[in-house]
């Protein structure tokens, strides 16, 4: 796969103006700071084609819902987060003659994503009419330091002529998603100002009725001085627009430092909008570019200071790992606990910038490695805040007394999603979040969060699977029917391998933590007893039942778990026997045929076997991996780096290797042609895994840490920083070397290649492979 994109450490790199490329440029250079983001829409005004995107985290719409045919159970709407006023617009004209980036000429056109300093940048010329063309210098950041600001340093060099241009300043509230339901717009005006120091426009969302404030305060530079201007403003429903005209001779260049705040009423009180921007932006003003922008880039210098991943030897891999973090860093920063990761960020429109459970079984494991453990307690909070919302989910569908079925797609806590084989069936959503739990637990030890949170959503949880597993007379077995496993290429199975082991596996797990908080803390237990209706003994002898005598789908001859009762009546075929023509199916076949075939969308056995990996020996591991990875087409972004995970757990390094790259890769080099729509963000987080709990082999158990590294063939070396408990260490791997070093001052307990160590707060462990291992 050829990338289009220049290959480097730090930047990604388009060079020439290539329309055609231009909805994936604009996916693979947005730019965003957890509370607000944007796709790399150009500033000036472009009749081309383009997925125009600014998003801030939180507002959204519940969108009325439309299906072909009305089931019961469905929900009323799909919530989106909202596509937000737009505060990039920049128009320029020469000599009155307005320029359109699809009809100008355009020559040397060159587009930078910088993820160590995290800006956006195009360097460009425009010829307007013959000897007048310009050069164009844009740059433009979302404050990592002060999330509610944005800025852009918006420069215009005349090269060959004496003349004048004109700059409006623009923004426009007027926008609309593409993905509209009904093709309505959700946003009215409430009020906009607009004077010679700042502009301010206040839109509210229709039905959710959140307002955003959208401020910007303009600055023309010459020379490095301010210069003094004469401000015409125009406004109109949801638009406020300031132009500006400067005189410039052969060889000048005018500056326009555009300062954008933007608020909303999830953190400013609705009346105090107007009033708060408008003192942000003279804040932003005061300190002024070079300040602000110093500021952002020492927050990325922090962030990469502890998550950076640095691989010796494979400049792809290089820049792909950090494009993954610098997307994912991006995206949420664990701030607020209202807020979660939408599986496309603010990078477009698809998956509504909701929640689904690729929260927890990828973006949670990194963030759990590689940041505050408050981080992934705010995830795992948004989950018990909705937990009512859950129970209430689950009546809506007949289960009873508590049972809770976490909704597939959400914005609130209640279920927007509205595909019945997927909003009914994929209930091993359910088992993600309980599994959270645990996971949250064994990386920071907060054993408290159990009995103060997660024990109650466990309770739930287990309750619904409860209710949801039926007794199969013919089997004399638990049997759960009618399901959608991971993978989505097959609908309402019945016993997909992958649900019925998380069920089991949550009934455990909860018995296990009530008993725990039975004996050591009783009043709290009962406590949660009152308060959630729940007799332990009449409730549970059931659920121990259920983990007894679950049935789980298994082919003897082969020796591997079955995905679903039916899934070797399939006609097995290896993906390699598909025409290239044909890939990706989901754009070639019928959706019918699709789900006849044998062939995955992604991991779903094998995405039980990364869960429960240490209940099988690597011969089992290494069986499965064989039998599914070839029927796998890693349609969906999630796969193949849970494969990657376990091919280097099986030791097969090259296979490990070749999916670690198409994990990285997938946006940059497009695999599966829909970069367009947005970036993958959530499975960003399965890439950093692949690395780390890859080719490191770190895993957590038992109470500490344990590391088997191995190193692909063309690395000379790689080296990352994780978490533990409040510890935070740095490993390096080189063919012969691995030393783990720790740079915090707490001891940490680890196993690496099966050797016990303790490295004390400071100081380091090198192993020698050749040396202390084989010999
Ligand atoms: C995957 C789901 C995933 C969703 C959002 C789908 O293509 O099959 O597992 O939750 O995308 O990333």
């Amino acid at each position: 796969m050829n990338s289009f994109y220049k290959t480097d450490a730090w930047q990604i790199i388009e060079e020439g103006f290539h329309p055609e490329m231009n909805r994936e440029s604009e996916s693979i250079f947005s730019i965003g700071n957890g509370y607000m983001g944007q796709r790399a829409n150009f500033e000036e005004t472009y009749s081309g084609d383009s997925l125009q995107g600014s998003y801030v985290a939180g507002v959204y719409y519940p969108d009325k819902t439309r299906v072909g045919w009305w089931k019961n159970g469905y929900p009323e709407y799909f919530a989106k987060v909202l596509n937000a006023p737009n505060w990039i617009g920049i128009n320029i004209s020469v000599d009155e003659k307005k320029i359109d980036l699809a009809k100008s000429k355009i020559s040397s056109f060159l587009r930078i994503l910088d993820m160590k300093q995290g800006y956006l940048e195009r360097i460009f010329r425009v010829t307007v009419s013959e000897n007048k063309t310009i050069e164009i210098c844009s740059r433009r950041f979302v404050s990592m330091a002060e999330p509610d600001l944005g800025m852009i340093r918006y420069a215009v060099k005349s090269l060959d002529f004496d003349g004048v241009l004109d700059f409006t300043a623009y923004i426009d509230g007027d926008v609309k998603n593409q993905d509209t339901n009904y093709g309505e717009k959700f946003w009215e005006d409430v009020s906009k100002e607009i004077d010679e120091n700042s502009g301010l426009l206040i839109t509210r969302t229709l039905k959710t009725d959140f307002h955003v404030a959208t401020g910007m305060s303009l600055e023309f530079i010459k020379d490095n001085i301010v210069i003094p201007v004469k401000i015409r403003n125009f406004n109109r429903d949801k638009y406020i627009a300031s132009s500006v005209s400067i005189p410039v001779r052969k060889g000048e260049e005018v500056v326009l430092n555009k300062y954008v705040a933007v608020l909303s009423s999830l953190n400013v009180e609705k009346g105090n909008l107007a009033k708060e921007t408008k003192s942000r932006l003279h804040q932003a003003k005061t300190k002024g570019y070079d300040k602000l922008y110093s500021e952002h880039t020492r927050e990325w210098e922090k962030i990469w200071s502890t998550s950076d991943v640095i691989i010796e030897g494979d400049i792809s891999a290089q820049q792909a790992i950090r494009f993954n973090i610098f997307q994912l860093n991006q995206t949420y920063t664990g701030k607020d606990e209202r807020l979660n990761i939408g599986p496309k960020g603010f990078t477009g429109e698809k998956y509504g910038g909701s929640t689904y459970w690729d929260t927890e079984a990828f973006g949670l494991p990194f963030f759990l490695k590689t940041a505050d453990p408050k981080v992934g307690k705010n995830l795992l909070v948004y989950r018990y805040k909705h937990l009512e919302k859950s129970i209430e989910n689950a009546a809506k569908l007949g289960f009873k007394d508590g049972a809770a079925l976490y909704p597939m797609v959400t914005m609130n806590g209640e279920e927007c999603h509205n595909e019945w084989e997927i909003t009914f069936e994929e209930i091993h959503r359910n088992g993600a979040i309980a599994f959270a739990i645990f996971n949250y637990i064994r990386h920071t030890g907060d054993n408290e969060y159990m009995a103060d949170y997660g024990l109650e959503v466990l309770i739930g949880i287990s309750r619904f699977w409860s209710q949801r597993a039926t007794f199969s007379e013919n089997l004399k077995k638990y049997v759960i029917l009618g399901v959608t496993g991971p993978n989505e290429y097959e609908n309402n199975v019945n016993n997909n391998w992958y649900t019925n082991s998380l069920a089991v596996w949550t009934l455990s797990y909860t018995l296990e933590n009530i008993r725990i908080l039975e004996s050591e803390n009783s009043a709290k237990m009962s406590d949660l007893n009152a308060r959630i209706n729940f007799n332990i003994s009449n409730e549970t002898t059931r659920w121990q039942d259920i983990i007894k005598n679950m049935h789980f789908p298994f082919d003897s001859s082969r020796n591997v778990f079955l995905q679903q009762d039916g899934f070797l009546d399939k006609e097995l075929k290896p993906a390699s026997s598909i025409p290239a023509s044909e890939r990706p199916i989901n754009q070639n076949w019928s959706w019918d045929r699709i789900l006849r075939s044998c062939f995955l969308k992604q991991a779903d056995v094998l995405q039980g076997l990364y869960l429960f990996e240490d209940q099988f020996d690597t011969e089992t591991l290494k069986r499965n991996f064989d039998f599914y990875e070839p029927m796998t087409v890693h349609e969906s972004s999630l796969s193949p780096c849970i494969y990657s995970i376990i091919a280097s757990r099986i030791g097969n390094i090259e296979k490990a290797y070749e999916l670690y790259l198409r994990t990285a890769r997938l946006d940059l080099d497009d695999y599966n042609n829909e970069v367009s729509d947005g970036l993958h963000i959530t499975s960003m987080a399965g890439t950093w895994l692949a690395i780390v709990e890859g080719f490191g082999g770190m895993r957590i158990s038992e109470g500490k840490v344990f590391l088997n590294p191995l190193i692909p063939v063309n690395w000379q070396s790689y080296s990352f920083h994780a978490r533990f408990r409040g510890i935070l260490f740095e490993v390096k791997v080189t063919k012969d070397l691995v030393t783990v070093n720790n740079v915090s001052d707490k001891t940490l307990p680890i196993t690496l290649c099966g050797k016990e160590y303790q490295i004390n707060g400071s100081e380091k462990v090198i192993l020698n492979l050749k040396v202390d291992f084989f010999s």
